[in-house]
């Protein structure tokens, strides 16, 4: 059976960020940082999910959808990051797990969307290798509660955004601009996922355990030749360095003598990074158009933007993008199967009448589903679909002004209201 989903993440929806005993997350205090965030924005109350989440059930229950990909939120569930357990914290998940499976609808958690307990970071967070333990240590404990109606489990969302985004630009939460740091939490983060599969597997063996990792193909500007190097090193910088670890347990040389940094390599660590998956986690939003830039730093490239179909967050349209993509992991790394666990587009939608006519997501919705089945047809093992996301949610820097939902929240009144790609979603599960 095709898995039909909707993704989210904790911190983009749930809200109740001071109640029943969730203590601070990295992002908590970020969004506190003055500039860090368009319009001052932050996830206090976001989509106050964690009191409405049986009537965003009911909405999944209306599409359709055989599964919901969503986050577990650490400093919800284990407040300093490791040792007690918050009760009121595992409730919310087992209510939510529960209502879910009451609905026909499988839950996917991801154990880790970017939210770090912020005792952790105080302790020196992804750029410490207690980290690895940390997260093991969480990942153990997560399993057994859950695991017992939890049948596919993701460990880490996007290293990429959390080890260059967080610790590289610093555009993200801990916000930290430092190279040698990045590549050691890029190297912990990696190897909190290969200690996490051990972990959940301990607790149970038969359960499936997958990455989520974040695709951006590159294509070079020009036909020269340094160009097309730029796009080598931007996809190697996008993609290889968090592949090639877990599919082939070594980093990308070019990118390791690009970076000219010693990656912290203890013992065996590739071989646990390189712990067989059951399955990869796709996200995929756009290409990226790169040119030879002498004075980028760390890697000699920039983006360049030539004239394209785009969306709101200034991403190409390039669905073809996605075929090719499937079907080159398929080959390059081998797989056992492959779920894209997120793909979708923000627009500047309005409400009219009540309605929202998001012709533009529709488009993209039904562009990306009909690449993902060329690939299939191609023998491309992927077997399911999650769209990003159900509800406009928290779009981390942006706050909440770039919209990705399928469902149109209006913040005031945290009125749900399904956009015309919500119906258009549901007529495709359907006829499915
Ligand atoms: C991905 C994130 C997700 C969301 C989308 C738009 O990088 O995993 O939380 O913000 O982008």
């Amino acid at each position: 059976m095709f898995t039909w989903g909707v993704a989210t993440s904790a911190y983009q929806i749930e809200g109740a960020a001071f109640e029943d005993g969730r203590a601070p997350s990295i992002w908590d205090t970020f969004t506190r940082v003055p500039g860090a965030i368009i319009n001052g924005d932050n996830g206090d109350i976001a989509c106050d999910h964690y009191h409405r989440y049986e009537e965003d059930l009911d909405l999944m229950n209306w599409l359709g959808v055989n599964a919901y990909r969503f986050s577990i939120s650490w400093p919800r569930v284990i407040p300093n990051g490791v040792g007690s357990i918050n009760q009121k914290g595992i409730d919310f998940y087992d209510r939510l797990i529960d209502g879910a499976l009451e609905r026909g609808i499988e839950p996917w958690p991801t154990l880790y969307h970017w939210d770090l307990p912020q005792a952790l970071q105080d302790r020196g967070g992804w750029m410490v290798r207690e980290s690895v333990d940390w997260f093991a240590e969480y990942a153990h404990a997560m399993a057994e509660r859950f695991s017992d109606r939890v049948k596919n489990w993701m460990t880490i969302n996007e290293p990429f955004c959390s080890a260059w985004l967080g610790h590289l630009s610093g555009v993200m939460a801990p916000g930290i601009k430092n190279l040698e740091k990045a590549v050691a939490a890029s190297h912990h983060l990696l190897l909190g996922h290969g200690k996490a599969i051990l972990a959940i597997k301990d607790v149970k063996e038969s359960t499936k355990v997958g990455v989520v990792l974040n695709f951006t193909p590159a294509v070079p500007a020009s036909d020269s030749q340094e160009d097309r190097v730029a796009a080598q090193l931007a996809d190697g910088f996008d993609n290889r360095w968090f592949a090639d670890p877990i599919f082939k347990a070594s980093y990308p040389k070019d990118i390791v003598e690009a970076f000219d940094i010693d990656v912290p390599i203890v013992g065996n660590d590739l071989s646990i990074i390189s712990t067989p998956t059951d399955f990869l986690g796709m996200n995929f939003y756009f290409r990226q158009t790169v040119a030879f830039d002498e004075k980028s730093t760390p890697l000699k490239y920039r983006q360049v933007t030539p004239s394209a179909e785009r969306t709101f967050m200034g991403w190409e349209i390039h669905a073809p993008t996605l075929t090719e993509l499937l079907m080159r992991f398929s080959s390059e790394y081998q797989p056992n199967e492959i779920f894209i666990t997120e793909n979708g587009s923000a627009w500047d939608d309005q409400l009219i009448d009540g309605k929202v006519e998001d012709k533009n997501r529709v488009s993209y919705l039904e562009r990306h589903l009909e690449a993902l089945f060329v690939a299939k047809a191609k023998g491309a093992p992927v077997n399911g679909y999650f769209a990003w996301s159900l509800l406009d949610n928290f779009e981390w820097a942006y706050g909440y002004g770039k919209r990705f939902g399928l469902v149109y929240v209006d913040y005031p009144t945290q009125k749900r209201i399904p956009k015309s790609s919500a119906h258009y979603y549901r007529e495709r599960i359907k006829e499915n």
